[in-house]
């Protein structure tokens, strides 16, 4: 398979370059991240390329994994590991302490919010003692949309999946500060989207 017959998103290509500029500091002293979500890995390669002294680790759910080896296979270098198969639901394929940053985009207004206390359940277990936490995306602040296109954003995840929808930041925070992190950063990225760093 070529890399133009694999599965593609014009969104990561606009956001990759704002994020790795966060991430160079976010992860600056990062030995190890996990990716939670990779979709088409179009993030993985580019994040791993530009970042060498960390090794990216790309998972996701069953059904994306072939053609995220097929885009490693052919993108990747020699810091980006094989894709794993993580759902946040079930047990996560690593050891606790094996990683120190996760990294996930454009997920927890996709996942339930069950899902998404499973994934900070996952980050309190697996993450490191020093380590970052990275999400990007749309956030509310006080159940307030910060732009007319994230409410029609939401109206459309709502339509497609009931579960799905933006998250509050004070919700995450929380969350996150259950799991032993402190909100660091809270940076604003185009296209009314935030990235926000957690740090042990
Ligand atoms: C909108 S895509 C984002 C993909 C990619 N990170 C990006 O920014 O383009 C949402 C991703 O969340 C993942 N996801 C949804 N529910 C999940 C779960 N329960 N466990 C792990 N990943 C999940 C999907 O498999 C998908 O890769």
């Amino acid at each position: 398979m070529s890399l133009s017959q694999l599965p593609f998103s014009q969104s990561c290509e606009n956001n990759k370059a704002p994020i790795l500029a966060v991430l160079k500091q976010s992860f600056k002293t990062t030995r190890r991240v996990l990716e939670i979500g990779s979709g088409t890995g179009q993030h993985a390669v580019f994040f791993a390329s530009h970042l060498p002294h960390l090794t990216w680790c790309p998972s996701d759910q069953p059904q994306f994994i072939e053609p995220l080896e097929m885009r490693i296979a052919l993108q990747g270098g020699d810091n980006i590991a094989p894709p794993v198969t993580l759902d946040v639901t079930a047990p996560w394929p690593l050891t606790p302490g094996e990683v120190d940053g996760i990294f996930s985009a454009n997920t927890l207004h996709i996942m339930s919010e069950a899902m998404v206390v499973d994934f900070f359940k996952g980050v309190e277990r697996h993450l490191s003692n020093t380590g970052s936490l990275c999400v990007y995306g749309p956030f509310n602040y006080h159940n307030q949309y910060t732009s007319e296109s994230n409410r029609q954003f939401d109206i459309w995840l709502k339509h497609r999946n009931i579960h799905s929808g933006i998250r509050d930041i004070e919700w995450i925070t929380e969350l996150a500060e259950a799991a032993g992190l402190n909100l660091q950063a809270d940076y604003e990225m185009p296209a009314n989207n935030r990235l926000l760093h957690f740090m042990r």
